[in-house]
């Protein structure tokens, strides 16, 4: 039987939860390579050997964390950190540096936050690629905007799918700007912060008319596209107009897989993509597919009627022509896409760095059709989503 431990809870200056958690069963100094190193052992078999330095640049008490804002005071460089004397006291890291310091960290918080995990992301989901069927999440209106788990599924949905659905809201003008902003500040663009998807006379957007809108990204054209878009339906007489998504992570994957050498050009050749009108010409050259250094999927930008004169080498634009169409085929395809008609009170929110959205053609003259639309920073849906699994 494992020793019943009395652990004293150290106040790490930390809002996520680490009241629980393996507890912290030995600790002592090492040298590694003639190097010290503090060992410690949890009771679920982890372990980890540091150097002193980040312990000692992760101190809790008040002089190296500031109380209350819990930033961070201690500044490294003006240290002489030395070895420290190790013990553990009630489950809790005692160390006493050379002059005369003491820090003490929660067991538990150790174990959460040793370096090298790359995992201190526990409430937020990873994202999972749409299987063929695939429908987004409901929530209903009321649950998101009453209740902690209504938002919370909401969010965790549009993290983990890209997609999410909001039901049974009120056709009222710019409830789309007042569900945003509960979860954070709207992200503005040339098009304003709130903006509204109906035909109008004289557009200056595909957006503004009746035509089909294929699968596209919005505003990919910036350095920093918008990564969430909100639409909210308050009107949908008009014959036609339903709308179209499509997981574009998982369509690039299949290309990756099917065909390297599109999958290549696309994501290693930058194009222009451009937005003109009286006032604005805003134009960025980014690749179609932007992997990371691990080659993982970060975006798509893919909007055909804003991309620029295509200014690739001259031998190139075959099959840069070549790569795009087949791409945008396998947009097309049903296997990766997820069509239905949004009902007034309906709203659809997604990550428009990963899923393309599009329309089908409506008839303005059989009725009206009308969304509002705004758009939210990622860092503030998983800040809400944090903040609420505290
Ligand atoms: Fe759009």
């Amino acid at each position: 039987m494992a020793p019943v431990i009395d652990r004293e809870r150290v106040e790490m200056k930390e809002l996520a939860d680490y009241s629980d958690g393996p507890s912290l069963i030995s600790s002592e100094l090492i040298q590694v390579d003639e190097s010290p190193r503090v060992a410690l052992a949890w009771d679920d078999g982890a372990h980890t050997a540091l150097p002193p330095i980040w312990l000692r640049d992760h101190c809790p008490c008040d002089a190296c964390r500031h109380a209350s804002s819990r930033e961070r005071l201690c500044k490294i460089i003006d240290i002489e950190v030395g070895v420290p004397d190790v013990s553990l006291d009630h489950g809790a890291l005692l160390l006493v540096w050379p002059d005369g310091h003491e820090s003490r960290f929660d067991g538990v918080w150790l174990h959460q936050r040793r370096p090298g995990q790359h995992q201190f992301q526990p409430t937020v989901p990873a994202a999972r690629a749409w299987r063929e069927g695939f429908m987004p999440a409901q929530v209903t209106h009321r649950d998101f905007t009453s209740t902690d788990a209504g938002q919370r599924q909401w969010l965790e949905a549009l993290i983990r799918d890209g997609l999410v659905l909001l039901d049974q809201g009120p056709t009222e003008s710019d409830e789309v700007t007042r569900i945003a902003e509960s979860i954070g500040p709207l992200r503005a663009t040339n098009f304003g912060a709130r903006f509204d998807v109906q035909s109008k006379p004289n557009p200056n957007n595909a957006a503004y008319t009746a035509i089909e809108l294929e699968l596209h990204s919005d505003l990919p054209n910036w350095r920093n596209p918008p990564d969430i878009q909100l639409l909210y339906c308050l009107e949908s007489e008009a014959e036609g107009g339903a709308s179209t998504f499509a997981d574009g992570f998982a369509v690039a994957e299949a290309m990756r897989h099917e065909s390297p050498k599109h999958f290549a050009m696309l994501a290693e050749i930058p194009i222009d993509l451009r937005f003109q009108d009286d006032d604005h010409d805003i134009v960025v050259r980014e690749p179609i597919i932007r992997t990371d250094d691990r080659g993982e999927l970060r975006e798509i930008r893919f909007n055909n009627w804003i991309r620029d004169a295509v200014d690739v080498a001259p031998d190139q634009i075959e099959d840069w022509y070549a790569a795009y169409c087949d791409f945008w085929a396998r947009l097309r395809a049903p296997r990766y896409r997820a069509d239905f008609e949004l009902a007034p009170g309906q709203m659809i929110a997604f990550d428009n760095r990963r899923v393309l959205h599009g329309r089908g053609e409506f008839n303005p003259n059989t009725g009206k059709r009308h969304l509002q639309g705004c758009y939210l920073d990622y860092d503030m849906v998983e800040s809400k989503l944090r903040v609420l699994a505290r």
